[in-house]
């Protein structure tokens, strides 16, 4: 449990808030790449409780910038895209990509223009994705070197929506890899096509559910990026399944691999505002394009990926809203729940996102009552809340500064029993061979 005070602090994201201030010293997606044409149109989005136009200059350049323009406030939803940034279509103010006000046509004189610096923030293109920069940094620390970030973008597969809930909780389900043997789980742990299907879609999922050890025991290491997660179950065989899960600052989360596979998935748990977060997932394979078959099935919603949407708003990712949601159950199959699932609720993606909302706007952790398998949960909220206080209080600079050591991937592995799983994970974590993890 957290006094309300803490909970306050994990939860709260807005501007002036020690956890929005620390999340904006990391870079935050935005948008895919392909959402935004040069010169075309602009879309709302809403990132740490900040409403924010993202664009694409005619120059091809990538920004983001307030919404509402500094003269009188309109919205810069209806603005025109320039040549290197945007025009109010009320009285003409244009601006840069970096929010300095650069004409006044509406005034006499030019003075004016310059006193005025509406906000701005630097963006960056990589792995399919546009990132901004939201902290005070300038220039903008260097992007971490996440691994699909790296590739060629055919390598890679991303998709987004929005939860409506806080952010904090719904990483808290990507870092809980117990409730797998439940939430995901058919009735019956030996019902071979449901666990194959799960491994289809969600890579490892099955090969846990498959042990019918439902009580992993947990152990985690700090690392200078984050957390490692190692969650341990007993095969049939007495030797060890060990599912190494990844934490990295300030929100992302590596589910397991399968064993022996390299394709590898990330979710982004992106603050919109206290009462929703952009779930972003993002599938990638570092040594070959992804192929049709693989990117379908996530598309298709069989896999942790749910990329089927309400009819779109202009409103902030009012794009990204799911067709399964509150409103509909999440299309519930009651008849599945009483005979084959533990849930019921179609689609491992939904599944969890059913779950986290469940848990209401904000979950009041005065009232919960943690066990052993809540371990990692446990040490991913302290390690975030002493940051974001030492930030705050001292000044102190962010966890994860250099960039290389993102560069990691999750991973499962089968070990002897009293086997070191770090050192056994260790060649499938580190993306780059022979790099050593640094410790915290
Ligand atoms: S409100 Fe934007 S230029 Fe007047
Ligand atoms: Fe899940």
């Amino acid at each position: 449990m957290l006094s309300r005070e803490d909970n306050d602090l994990l939860t709260g994201t807005s501007p002036g808030t020690p956890m929005g201030a620390l999340i904006r010293q990391y870079w935050i997606p935005v948008v895919t790449s392909n959402e935004l044409v040069a010169g075309g149109r602009v879309k709302r989005v809403k990132l740490l409780g900040e409403r924010l136009i993202a664009f694409r200059a005619k120059n091809g350049r990538p920004g983001l910038i307030g919404e509402f323009c500094p003269h009188r406030l309109a919205s810069l939803y209806f603005g025109r895209v320039e040549d290197a940034g945007m025009r109010c279509v009320y009285h003409g103010w244009q601006f840069g990509m970096d929010g300095r006000c650069l004409e006044m046509p509406n005034e006499p004189g030019g003075g004016f223009a310059s006193k005025i610096r509406h906000v701005g923030y630097p963006c960056e293109e990589r792995g399919g994705m546009i990132w901004a920069y939201m902290g005070p940094a300038s220039p903008p620390p260097p992007m971490p070197h996440l691994e699909w970030t790296l590739l060629p973008d055919a390598h890679s597969f991303a998709s987004k929506r929005v939860q409506e809930c806080n952010w904090f909780q719904a990483m808290e389900g990507g870092v809980d890899s117990s409730h797998i043997s439940f939430l995901h789980a058919p009735l019956d742990h030996a019902d071979a096509e449901v666990t194959r299907e799960l491994d289809a879609a969600s890579f490892g999922v099955g090969s846990a559910v498959q042990t019918a050890d439902r009580a992993p025991r947990f152990e985690v290491v700090d690392t200078d990026y984050g957390v490692l997660i190692g969650a341990q179950r007993s095969r049939p065989d007495g030797t060890h399944l060990w599912r190494v899960t990844q934490f990295l600052m300030p929100f992302y989360t590596m589910p397991p691999t399968d064993l022996d596979e390299k394709i590898t998935q990330s979710h982004i748990w992106v603050p919109m505002d206290d009462a929703n977060v952009i779930n972003w997932m993002v599938t990638w394979h570092p040594d070959r394009p992804l192929t049709r078959e693989e990117i379908d099935l996530n598309v298709a919603g069989r896999g942790a990926h749910v990329c089927d949407y309400l009819p779109p708003t202009s409103e902030p990712y009012g794009d990204i809203r799911t067709s399964a949601n509150r409103d509909n159950d999440y299309g519930m199959d009651w008849d599945a729940h009483r005979t084959r699932m533990f849930c019921g609720i179609p689609g491992f993606g939904v599944q969890d996102q059913a779950i986290q909302e469940s848990q209401g706007e904000i979950v009041d952790r005065a009232l919960e009552h943690l066990g052993t398998s809540d371990t990692a949960i446990i040490h991913v909220r302290r390690r975030l809340m002493n940051a974001a206080r030492a930030l705050r209080d001292r000044g102190t600079p962010a966890p994860g500064r250099d960039p290389e050591s993102f560069h990691v991937r999750s991973a499962s592995v089968v070990l002897a029993p009293g086997a070191k799983w770090v050192e056994g994970a260790l060649p499938r974590v580190m993306a780059k061979p022979g790099r050593q993890l640094t410790l915290a």
